[in-house]
Formats: C-alpha cells, structure tokens, sequence
C-alpha cells in the first residue's frame, strides 16, 4: 500500500511518500520548482515521489469544505472551485480515493506520533486552518488524539505575529523569523503594553496569566487578516521597527507563558509537545521548556509537516524520528575531507550530499559551512548570504562539546536558543544579544557528524557555522544543478561527494 500525504494549495506544500515499511520520503514542493515556499505541486516533485511506486491513496492535510466556510465568513468569496481537491489533484495526474483530516488534527498528529512520548499535552498555535486557530490536545497510547480546547478564527496568535511582520515592513507568512531576529536589537518594555492592549481583549479579572481560568481564550480586538498596516502610523524611524519587534515578541512570549500554563495545570503527564508555525520560534520555545517534565517539536512544525502528520493520524502510526534527511538524495560518500580542506584554505564552502532536509532548515546536507571563529567571517558569509547584518548564524556543534560552550536549551533542530560562553571567540554565531541557535550532533553515523568530528581533530574547533545553501530569494538546493548554481553565483566551492567516490 503506497499512501501520500499532501499538504497543499495554500503556502509551501509538501509530499510525504508511506509504504508498508514507513516514512520513505518527504520534500517542500519548493525544492523541485525553484520558488520559494511554492504553495502548489509540481510534476518533477510527483515524478521523485513515484520510485517507490503510484499512490493508492492521498491523505489530505485540512478539510477544504470546511476551509470554504471559513473563507465565506472571512469575506474572501465562495471558493469551491480553488478547494475542490480531486480536481486539484487531478490535474497532476492523481486520480486515487482521498480522505481528510482536520488541519490542526493533522499538525497534533505531526507532533504526537513522530515524540518520544506514549502520553502528551499538545498545543498548536498557527495563524488559520479550518476555522481553529489554537488547539490543545490530551494525547494517550489508548484513545490517540482528543481535544480539550480549541478557538477560532480570527482570534489567532499566528496572524497577529504575521501582521505585525507585515507593520515592519517584512513579508508575512514568510518573514516572521527576521521579526524574531530583530527583537535583540529592540526595547521590549517600550511597546509592550501598546501592543498587548491594542491587539489583545484581557482573559478575564484574573489577568493574563490565570491558569484558573475555565479556557486558555486569546482573544483579538481587530481581524487581522489584512495586516495591522493602520497601527500606530507615528512609528516610522528604523528603532520604530526593531522596538515594535522586541515588543511584539515580547507579548508573544507572554501569550505563550499562558497557554503553557494553563494547559500544564491541566496536564497528566506532564509531556509538552508544540506544533503549527509558531512553534518555530526558537526564541520562545525556551521560555516555557522548563514548565514542563518534557519538550517535543517536530522538525518541521508548520504545515508542511502534516504531509506527515495526516497519514499518521489516519494510520495510527508512531514514527521514531531521529533525523530530519527525508528529501531528494545526492548520491555519494559524503565529502568530508575535501570540505576541511576548503575550510582550512578559505574558511567558507557549500556542501550538498544525502537526502535533503525535511524542513525550513539546513542540518549538514545541504549547509553553507564556515569556520566560526573570528571577527570576519559573518560579514563574509552575510556578503554570500545577501542578507540583513543584523541577523545572526546559527552553530552546529558536536553533542558533547555543546557545555563547554553554551547554558540553556539546545538540541539536534535548532529549536531553542541558548547562551554562548565563549562570544569572543565565536562572535559569528552568537547574536547581539549573547544567544545562539545552536544545533547539536550526537554519534549518529551522520556526514554531518563525521565532518565535526574530522574538523575537531584537525582544528581543535568543535563546531562550524551552518546556514542554509541557498541563492538568495530561491528554495534551500535540492540538487546537483542546484548546487553548481549556487557555486557559479557566488563563486564558492560546493562539494556534493567526496572526491574518492566514482
Ligand atoms: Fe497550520
């Protein structure tokens, strides 16, 4: 039985491809059409997906009459045609039985069945499936998913967070990590209030951070579907904008405090597992691990993750998920030499080999790579990156070096942020702030881990920069055309296999 799960027809699809054996392959549509976080399909994608055989069947991430309804309320039209998903898929060429899960079914799902948890508490923030917006879930081995708390449209946490990337400036359902970035170089105290009061109802008399509260209700005082571009007009100066980003993460940190409370108090096991696009704010994610016995995010959150998710749920199935390399695949031994070789010499190359990652980030498959230490080497790989100054890269480090050099939460994902102990030395990948987004890798065999531990020999150095191989405003490189782009751009070696290898 071959099964795909699909999330799209809305922003950055994805496939994910399940035989009787599992998990065989998940990608973003993005990575085989070139645009980024394409929201459609595409024939090269479903030609990759068919090695492991025509699909059976489709299981669909949301449930499209129920998203016309919302779309009806929202006064954007009877939409049945866009949302006639036979048809959609059809002309892809599909033409398979179909069946539907609930969008924040589908991102619980994502979360439960890929943790290492039997029970679990899940929250799923984003800015809109159906009609939920945030949902809370008890998840035991015996009943599966069950909901305890859900709000609707157009009180949502998520499109507040993405009309507020939208006041700055930024693209909204897309931008919203550099609002997160630029929050460092803002004043959180300054806006704060403003921001809570004019966007946010009070819970109740209790105040914001009741768990006593019968719901866990976030409730907005405008609909913010369109942005928030009328907001405060007097604020146009470039602190405006970095003080309006600390602000609003600030606020975004203390909704979070309060969700996280209030269904800790409800919680059996005391297991957290985080789901939907918020959960991708790593700044965050930390402030509330600590409320919590356990703290699970699946690498891919948003809902290009419940390609995944939705075949789980209808399957039942617990994936044990260890590695995020799900995508296309660069044949060859992993170019683990020649990438220290080119470290040594310039300090910065490209490296594309393996399966892909399955996400919006780069763990060592297909990683720009630096040497971390030293004053010049940001505004190098920011000069390759043509990006912002202000925005930070991120470290890769071997697991058991991770103490030596950073305090707080970490793990193999990127998903928190930490404090760097040795800034001096490594002022490339420690933000304004003193914190990094620091990724971990433990023995796992991976290419990754090998070129850590082969770069430790050699340098003494147990870490590298790592930031996505990608041409700026294109996906992150899939494959080997791909990868000879990036390096003719921006004339930097990319090693796709090592040089040993025919
Ligand atoms: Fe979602």
């Amino acid at each position: 039985m071959i099964t795909w799960g699909i999330s799209a027809n809305s922003h950055d699809a994805a496939l994910a491809v399940f035989t009787d054996d599992g998990l065989e392959f998940a990608s973003h549509s993005e990575r085989f059409s070139g645009v980024k976080n394409d929201p459609h399909l595409n024939q090269e994608l479903i030609e990759y997906a068919k090695q492991w055989g025509e699909p059976d069947e489709v299981i669909w991430y949301e449930r499209p009459f129920v998203k016309t309804l919302r779309q009806l309320r929202a006064g954007q039209g009877i939409r049945l045609r866009e949302n006639n998903i036979k048809h959609y898929l059809r002309s892809y060429g599909i033409h398979v039985p179909i069946r539907y899960i609930d969008h924040h079914l589908s991102h619980a799902a994502a979360g439960y069945y890929t943790s290492p948890f039997t029970e679990a508490t899940v929250i799923c923030l984003d800015s809109i499936g159906e009609f939920d917006t945030f949902t809370i879930w008890n998840a035991t081995k015996d009943n599966g998913l069950r909901k305890i708390y859900s709000q609707g449209y157009p009180h949502s946490v998520g499109l507040w967070y993405s009309a507020l990337t939208q006041r700055i400036g930024l693209k909204p359902q897309e931008d919203e990590y550099i609002l997160m970035g630029m929050a460092a170089y803002g004043d959180p105290l300054r806006l704060f209030n403003d921001i809570l009061e004019d966007f946010f109802h009070p819970i109740d008399h209790h105040g914001y951070l009741s768990i006593f509260n019968d719901k866990p209700r976030v409730r907005l005082k405008h609909n913010l579907h369109r942005g928030c571009k009328w907001w405060r007009p007097d604020l146009t100066t470039e602190q405006d904008m970095f003080d309006i980003a600390a602000g609003t993460q600030a606020v975004y940190q203390y909704i979070l405090k309060y969700i996280s409370n209030w269904a800790r108090w409800k919680s059996p096991s005391g297991n957290l597992i985080l789901m939907g696009g918020c959960a991708l704010n790593c700044s965050a994610n930390g402030t509330i691990k600590s409320d919590w016995n356990n703290m699970w995010i699946m690498p891919n959150p948003g809902d290009a993750g419940s390609a995944i998710g939705s075949v789980l749920q209808h399957k039942k199935l617990h994936l044990d998920l260890d590695h995020a390399f799900m995508g296309y695949n660069i044949e060859g031994e992993y170019p683990v030499d020649e990438v220290i070789q080119e470290l040594k010499s310039t300090g910065i190359c490209g490296v594309a080999n393996g399966r892909a990652e399955f996400g919006p980030r780069a763990f060592g498959n297909r990683s720009l790579l630096a040497d971390p230490r030293g004053d010049s080497i940001k505004d190098r790989v920011n000069e390759i990156k043509r990006r912002q100054k202000f925005r930070p890269f991120a470290p890769v480090v071997l697991e058991e070096f991770a103490t030596e050099n950073f305090t707080g939460y970490y793990n193999n994902y990127m998903q928190y942020t930490a404090t760097c102990t040795n800034r001096d030395l490594y002022p490339a990948i420690t933000h304004v702030d003193g914190t990094s987004r620091v990724q971990t890798v433990g023995p796992d065999g991976s290419g990754i881990r090998r070129l850590l531990e082969a770069w430790h020999k050699e340098t003494g150095c147990p870490m590298l920069l790592n930031t996505s191989l990608n041409i700026k405003g294109k996906p992150i490189v899939n494959n080997l055309t791909d990868a000879e782009e990036f390096a003719k751009m921006y004339n930097v070696k990319v090693f796709t296999k090592a040089s040993n290898d025919n």
